[in-house]
């Protein structure tokens, strides 16, 4: 039997994420940001897989404090594009990390493109009690022509899901949640602790 944590740190200081894994956690856990434990350190990223890189920023994390921590990492993956931008998602048209810039290298590269399939993957990284588990979801949809919509953020103007006629960015968080790359993997991992 896992002894349960009931303290998790999630590696991240996006507030935007933060929102959405907390939405989908409810009250089962108490989830911490890096900021809520004081770590300050820059966490690397130096893999060339979502699955190695969110591995290395939640055993990075747990090596340096003890906790229990799960780490994710996400990319845009576009089929005509050979999966591009994938890992690179948030720096695809920069060490800056603009997603107008991103947004607009994109469509630019999709310019005249027919093929708009694409994928949003989220890998999630646990390092509990001093054990690795990986945990992954995917949801399929289109690269519209041009942004819609202002909420979300990321690549979320220019993503519509299969089976719906809005942008990520026009949808309500709860609805975003519920369908998501990272809501199911989130879900999942949920599924798995409390399994434990
Ligand atoms: P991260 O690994 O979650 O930081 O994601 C890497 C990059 O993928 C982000 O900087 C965004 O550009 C993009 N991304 C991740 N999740 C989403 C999402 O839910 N919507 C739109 N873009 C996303």
């Amino acid at each position: 039997m896992i002894n349960i944590p009931q303290k998790l740190v999630f590696a991240t200081n996006n507030v935007h994420k933060l929102k959405e894994v907390q939405a989908i956690l409810g009250n089962a856990f108490q989830l911490l940001s890096l900021h809520d434990i004081g770590f300050i350190a820059e966490i690397p990223e130096d893999y060339e897989t979502l699955e190695e890189n969110a591995m290395q920023k939640a055993r990075y994390v747990f090596s340096r404090t003890g906790y229990s921590c799960f780490a994710d990492d996400t990319g845009l993956e576009v089929e005509a594009l050979n999966g591009e931008p994938g890992v690179y998602s948030a720096r695809y048209a920069g060490e800056d990390k603009k997603s107008t810039e991103n947004i607009k290298k994109l469509l630019m590269k999709l310019n005249g493109v027919e093929n708009r399939n694409a994928r949003f993957r989220t890998v999630i990284a646990l390092t509990l009690s001093g054990k690795d588990y990986l945990f992954e979801g995917t949801v399929n949809g289109k690269i519209i022509d041009s942004p819609n919509g202002f909420d979300g953020f990321g690549y979320d103007p220019v993503f519509i899901p299969d089976g719906y006629n809005q942008t990520f960015a026009q949808m309500p968080l709860a609805l975003k949640n519920s369908i998501s790359h990272r809501g199911m993997a989130i879900s999942k991992l949920v599924d798995f602790l409390k399994k434990q």
